[in-house]
């Protein structure tokens, strides 16, 4: 077992790289199995969930060949559909672009039922919505796997989804990118990710538009090719660190990022009174007086992420006053007040709302990370209050974030990993 332990209290100045997009290299990787051939990603995020993805992938035949850290080669001319090892496709939920991409390429898919973060219910009925309007049948099997054929094959089709779903509109272009006609997609997500795809896809020939408005059309081609693909930055991990010079009063140069991916995230910063400067591919965030108080309601791209939910708050707990912070996207996103409030942070959940009354003093404590974005939530509140703060469970922060400790010790902070085997603890320096 690992824990990050924090010294926190000092301002963090300097600058940071940002990696590649995690959502987008998921699905971009497992996406690959539907070109049969040889593919070039490249601007990979060096994280748990890629090398997680890279390895279902090596297990259902394909050819992983690491050209460097961030770039892989995936041949995906050999692969054996229905054979994803489920141990690996349990431990997140991306794994499920392997139903649309088995589907579009074989005509049937035998998949695990997803893991992921534990946000509440996380059903999928938009995704086989989709796949049956499209001329699948879909059945759930003994065991927790999800079994889709089209025995009279896919045939494209108009899919309205009743909610705005990232994964449902991944999955439903993965499975109809090579479906004989034309499928709409109304009420498509618009998130940079779903655009990612899309250009990765039409790289290899595809024939899909409008990624990034909310109808996407996809005309069915017979054949993909293989192509050589830039995944995008990844503005999650650029708004984490925004959010990391703001709650310690510093100046951070946060480098490869699409800026306008970040406009809802540095205008809840700016109205809290947080400086952000935006240049072509970098922002320049500084803090130099008190923080103010600001409500913020999550909301599909292009409003305020709700994969920011769990830092934004950690901030609304710095700045005076009473902020509203209210979650539209999942049922269940704040199960990590509970940790913060360990650290004397005056929250009170109200349904799908955090009432967070800021400006109390914050003192260090040990934590958990209960998952991906509240675990970093946790070493954002480490960084900004003084003292020691050990936090456990990171397996959950390392599969999104590449090099975390890293990047963070390179601009100032006292922050490094620990081993905990039994009652030993080992230093080791990073
Ligand atoms: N939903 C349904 N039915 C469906 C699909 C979704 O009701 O068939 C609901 C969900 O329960 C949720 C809402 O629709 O309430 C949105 O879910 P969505 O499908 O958009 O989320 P997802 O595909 O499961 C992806 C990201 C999440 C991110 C959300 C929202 C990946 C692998 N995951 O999840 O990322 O929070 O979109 O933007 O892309 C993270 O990176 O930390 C993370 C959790």
């Amino acid at each position: 077992m690992e824990k990050i332990v924090v010294n926190g209290g000092a301002p963090l100045n300097g600058v940071i790289e940002v990696s590649g997009m995690k959502n987008a290299a998921l699905a971009i990787i497992l996406g690959s199995l539907i070109t049969e051939d040889k593919c070039i990603i490249e601007n990979l995020p060096a994280i748990n969930d890629v090398s997680t993805s890279l390895e279902i992938l090596r297990q259902m035949g394909l050819g992983i060949r690491m050209i460097n850290k961030n770039t892989v080669e995936i041949d995906s001319s050999g692969a054996i559909g229905g054979s994803s090892p489920a141990d690996l496709v349990r431990k997140m939920r991306a794994s499920y672009y392997l139903m649309g991409a088995e589907l579009g390429r074989y005509g049937k898919a035998y998949v695990a039922y997803p893991g992921g973060c534990d946000f509440g219910v996380r059903p999928i009925d938009q995704h086989i919505k989709g796949f049956e309007a499209l001329g699948a049948s879909v059945t759930l099997e003994e065991g927790g796997f999800v079994k889709i054929s089209a025995e009279n094959g896919l045939k494209g089709a108009n899919i309205y989804f009743d909610v705005n779903t990232v994964g449902g509109t991944i999955n439903i272009i993965l499975a109809a990118v090579k479906a004989p006609g034309l499928t709409v997609i109304e009420n498509a997500a618009r998130e940079p990710h779903v655009v990612d795809l899309a250009n990765f896809l039409n790289a290899c020939g595809a024939k899909i538009s409008g990624a990034g408005t909310d109808t996407i059309k996809i005309k069915g081609v017979e054949k993909l090719h293989g192509c050589t693909y830039a995944i995008i930055p990844d503005m999650i991990e650029a708004g984490t660190y925004m959010i990391a010079a703001a709650a310690t009063k510093g100046t951070l140069k946060i480098t490869n990022v699409i800026p306008k991916h970040l406009e809802s995230i540095s205008a809840k910063l700016e109205e809290m009174g947080v400086t952000v400067e935006e240049y072509d591919d970098y922002v320049i965030v500084s803090r130099h007086d008190k923080l103010n108080r600001v409500n913020i309601k999550t909301l599909p791209y292009p409003g305020f992420p709700t994969d920011m939910q769990p830092q934004m708050c950690v901030l609304l707990c710095l700045a005076e006053g009473i902020s509203y912070l209210s979650e539209s996207v999942f049922d269940n996103r704040f199960r990590y007040v509970e940790e913060l409030k360990r650290m004397g942070a005056s929250i009170k959940v109200d349904g799908k709302t955090a009432i967070i009354e800021g400006g109390k003093s914050l003192h260090a404590a040990p934590v958990r990370a209960v998952d991906l974005r509240a675990g970093v939530a946790m070493v954002l509140a480490g960084l900004a209050i003084s003292g020691r703060t050990e936090i456990e469970e990171i397996s959950h922060i390392e599969r999104g974030y590449d090099d975390i400790v890293g990047k963070l010790r390179s601009v100032g902070a006292d922050i490094k990993k620990v081993f905990v085997p039994d009652t030993v603890y080992f230093e080791r320096a990073n």
